[in-house]
């Protein structure tokens, strides 16, 4: 396409084009509250219990003692991941993790992923606030799965977390100011993620959690959305641990859940697959392996290796790992094999422009997309995705280009994204030609190119 002359808007205090005054007078362009699903795909009427955004941020949160605090979690990851599980559930389930309920302490969900623009149709389903996750291939998460899966998912932040949430989102201008997106220590962010594979397909998931999901038929996403069965297969907890300060500032780790394991609920049967707090950019060892091994040489990661597939056992229900990140790194099972999860979050980060143009929302590349397998990951792109990104909301250069960072939220990131690829579409323009701006320059902002979209993988 031909590339739109840029636009040119200019904070207040400069002279702008007549597009831009009229954005920045515009007095608020978020609604007081934030949708809390897809208006493409609404509930019919009369439907119950329908997902509710928990978005009361707090303006404060209280001193406490976690209990993840005083474990090593180099020595012990699985003590340490099974105490931010517990945290992560205590009082969410019993209120089925409608958050806002939870008696013990509040939970909340970051805003604007309801509508994506309606170029991928990811947003939030109304059921339970689920948005669509990279899909799982034939065969990644089980020797007999033939048919790929859809994946969707919903997380929610502590209420550390839910002060950040509300600094950035509600501002006086009614626009992100990702600047704000610094996370206190001690945030929690965790995210249960949903399968509509069969056990028949992935025998370990027998006797999961399951929802229903209004998500579509199948892969091809293409057809109206549907009500659907689906199990929970994968979990995933970030924390801003201040021991880790000094590098990434945050731990991810993931579980998988084992439909043939001891445990007696659900959540005893959830297995950690491994933790990270960093992406060990001097190892290049095994970088171009395909596969599921462990890699002994990285430092900044601890793996669960009796998940890892041995060939030739029958697993029966047990649950087991067919990949994980790059060269071994920590990375869920419907996650992509030429990411990790420090590495696509440490690319959390926004276009860096003090002004409103084509560029705001433009989110940093957060994973080499072009390779769908370690082998086919070219090392020149390595130090790209793999060197360490600090914590904090700060500046960071890619392709020559300057980005925010938003403190390793993709949720932050991603949000962002959608809110200015929402004021450039239609109807919005439409009502901002109702208030004045001349019909060429809504023309303008909608001639350029949809932004990139903020996802696991790139379909
Ligand atoms: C290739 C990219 C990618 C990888 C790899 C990835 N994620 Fe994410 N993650 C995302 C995106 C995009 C979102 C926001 C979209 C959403 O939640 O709907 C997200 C959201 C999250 C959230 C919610 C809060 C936040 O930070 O936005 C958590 C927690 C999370 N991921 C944990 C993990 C863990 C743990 C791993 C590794 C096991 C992982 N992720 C791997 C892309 C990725």
């Amino acid at each position: 396409m031909a590339a739109a002359a840029p636009l040119e808007v200019n904070k207040p205090a400069d002279q702008g084009t007549e597009l831009q005054r009229k954005l920045l007078a515009t007095p608020n362009p978020a609604p007081s509250r934030f949708p809390s699903f897809d208006p493409r795909y609404p509930p019919p009427p009369g439907t119950p219990d329908v997902f509710q955004l928990s978005q009361d941020y707090p303006k404060t949160f209280k001193e406490e003692t976690f209990p993840w605090s005083a474990i090593d979690f180099k020595a012990f990851p699985t003590e340490y991941m099974g105490a931010v599980l517990s945290y992560c559930l205590e009082g969410n389930v019993d209120v089925d993790f409608k958050v806002q309920d939870n008696k013990v302490r509040k939970w909340y969900h970051a805003p604007w992923l309801h509508d994506d623009g309606d170029q991928f149709g990811a947003g939030r389903e109304y059921h339970h606030g689920l948005t669509r996750e990279r899909k799982a291939r034939p065969f990644e998460l089980h020797r007999s799965q033939s048919a790929p899966g859809q994946n969707w998912a919903v997380g929610f932040y502590n209420d550390r977390g839910g002060t950040a949430l509300g600094k950035v989102w509600r501002t006086a201008s009614g626009y992100p100011d990702p600047y704000a997106s610094t996370f206190p220590v001690n945030t929690v962010a965790c995210k249960l993620l949903f399968t509509d594979a069969s056990v028949e397909q992935i025998p370990y998931l027998v006797g999961s959690k399951t929802w229903t999901a209004n998500i579509y038929p199948d892969t091809a996403y293409n057809k109206p959305r549907v009500d659907k069965p689906m199990r929970l297969l994968q979990l995933d907890v970030a924390v801003k641990d201040p021991r880790v300060a000094d590098t990434t500032g945050w731990i991810y780790g993931t579980f998988v859940y084992d439909g043939g394991g001891a445990g007696k609920t659900v959540w005893d049967r959830m297995v950690p697959v491994g933790l990270s707090w960093g992406d060990d950019r001097q190892d290049r060892t095994d970088a171009n392996r395909d596969g599921v091994f462990v890699n002994t040489s990285l430092t900044q990661a601890r793996i669960t290796s009796s998940l890892v597939e041995q060939t030739g056992w029958d697993y029966g229900n047990r649950a087991y790992v067919r990949h994980h990140g790059l060269g071994g790194r920590v990375n869920g099972p419907i996650d992509s094999p030429v990411s990790s999860c420090i590495s696509c979050h440490g690319r959390a980060g926004t276009y860096a422009g003090t002004t409103i143009g084509p560029k705001s929302g433009q989110p940093m590349a957060m994973a080499y997309f072009a390779a769908s397998k370690p082998s086919d990951f070219p090392l020149s792109q390595f130090d790209e995705f793999f060197k360490p990104i600090p914590g904090g909301a700060h500046i960071e250069t890619q392709n020559n280009e300057r980005f925010v960072t938003t403190d390793y939220s993709l949720q932050l990131t991603g949000g962002i994204r959608n809110f200015y690829q929402n004021l450039r579409s239609q109807p919005v323009m439409k009502a901002l030609h109702a208030r004045g701006v001349s019909a060429m320059a809504a023309k303008e902002l909608q001639a350029v190119e949809p932004l990139p979209k903020v996802a696991r993988d790139a379909d």
